[in-house]
């Protein structure tokens, strides 16, 4: 592996700060949605979470035990811009700037995320991504962001997993704002796509060393019987090709052109095409797709086939999905890639003794690690691979249940336990491989 190799942790923020009115934070979609009943498993929010708003020196404490050279992470955008736009708020961009010097006191390099899906509710308010207003909203703040941390942040992300947010979001209503309309969707993706082009060139006139990217959830998607090539080919478009192939093809996939063609305007596809440095790539497992007539988008999700093994929390497990996929986004997109999450799931406890013996996590890390390595062998260019994540965290819709850390948080006292998988990882980056 080469020495510039980058080896990392990543984070979100609704899913570990907590502190979710305290130093002026506004709402976000997600502390609405978590509070219609029914939305999250066990009507579980983000207001604590791992609290790391409070316990952010422990946190880099632990990640500079592991020994990670890099950490990523996202702004709330509420907390910097309590409703979105106008007066930013001091205490919030303070919380960043303690973060950010913490990191750069330990060498740890940090890794900005400008939107991890958090948007301001007073934002959704005003139409959210289904405003075209939405791409001023997103620059505006990306120049605060630039402004404030540019001078010590060189390697920028707009957007995590924008196909996921509008998918969850707008296609099928499991995440905020709960929408489920196929045209509202197509809106929402264009908007998302505009606003990514626009922070990339805020970005690139503000902080001129910047290093800049997205990231993009890439997963094969596949048919569950033969009969559902055609909703499997669909799905691909919309979450592996919706926002990669207009930002560095300059193009939609051909299967969704029809659905957007309204409301591109004359130069957007410009607008979205700006140059980035590096492809940002999330990858857990493969995803079956069945034909559904009683979806709005013709799909749904289906079962993985009894031959694979799954994690604790049921996704599929097949090392050689990864190492295909890298080489396929190398291929297609010719961008440096760094891994910006690959993990897995599950239900961890605590042994009697103390201990978390996550042997399941330390067989997956070292297998997709050496699906890895073969894609490097085979041509892939890969600098970077960033484990999700350092804590188990706030998982969305499926509330706290599923652990995907490296360390184990006891929800309550918010106590952190290093498992076997963080002892693991750390002798992987300090060189000790043990694949
Ligand atoms: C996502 C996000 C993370 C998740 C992780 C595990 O992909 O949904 O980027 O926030 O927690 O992927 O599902």
């Amino acid at each position: 592996m080469n020495a510039d190799f980058i080896w990392g942790v990543s984070s979100s923020s609704y899913q570990i700060e907590g502190g979710a009115r305290e130093g002026g934070r506004g709402l976000s979609i997600w502390d609405t949605f978590c509070r219609q009943p029914g939305r999250v498993a066990n009507g579980d929010t983000g207001d604590v979470a791992c609290d790391h708003y409070h316990r952010l020196s422990e946190d880099i404490t632990l990640m500079s035990d592991l020994g990670v050279g890099a950490y990523r992470f996202s702004v709330a955008w509420p907390r910097v811009l309590p409703v979105g736009y106008g007066q930013a708020n001091e205490a919030g961009l303070a919380f960043y700037d303690r973060l950010v010097d913490a990191l750069l006191a330990a060498d740890i390099e940090p890794w900005l995320c400008l939107y991890h899906w958090d948007l301001p509710q007073a934002l959704q308010d005003m139409g959210g991504w289904t405003s075209r207003d939405s791409v001023r909203w997103f620059a505006d703040y990306a120049t605060l962001i630039a402004r404030r941390y540019g001078g010590r942040v060189k390697r920028f992300a707009t957007f995590n997993e924008p196909s996921v947010f509008t998918l969850l979001g707008y296609g099928v209503g499991q995440h905020p704002p709960g929408i489920k309309d196929s045209t509202i969707f197509v809106q929402a993706i264009h908007h998302v796509n505009l606003a990514h082009g626009a922070a990339v060139d805020v970005l690139r006139s503000l902080v001129p060393a910047a290093s800049i990217g997205a990231i993009h959830c890439q997963q094969p998607c596949l048919p569950s019987t033969p009969e559902d090539k055609t909703a499997a080919e669909l799905l691909d478009a919309y979450w592996n090709g919706a926002f990669a192939d207009p930002q560095y093809l300059a193009c939609y996939p051909p299967l969704l052109r029809e659905h957007i063609e309204s409301y591109i305007c004359c130069g957007d596809l410009d607008r979205i095409n700006r140059p980035v440095d590096w492809f940002g790539l999330n990858h857990y497992c493969p995803i079956f797709v069945k034909a559904d007539p009683d979806s709005s988008l013709g799909f749904a999700s289906a079962e993985p086939p009894g031959e694979f093994t799954r994690s604790g929390i049921g996704w599929p497990i097949d090392p050689n999905a990864f190492r295909d996929t890298l080489l396929a986004v190398h291929k297609r997109y010719r961008l440096p890639i760094y891994v910006l999450e690959n993990g897995i799931g599950s239900h961890d406890t605590r042994r009697d003794d103390g201990q978390i013996v996550d042997d399941h996590r330390i067989d997956y890390l070292r297998n997709y690690t050496g699906a890895m390595d073969s894609a490097i062998a085979g041509g892939a260019d890969v600098r970077g691979y960033f484990v999700w994540s350092l804590l188990d965290n706030f998982e969305w819709a499926s509330g706290y249940d599923p652990r995907f850390g490296l360390v184990y948080v006891d929800y309550s006292t918010q106590q952190r336990f290093p498992k076997a998988s963080f002892r693991w990882y750390s002798e992987l980056i300090r060189g000790g491989r043990r694949r």
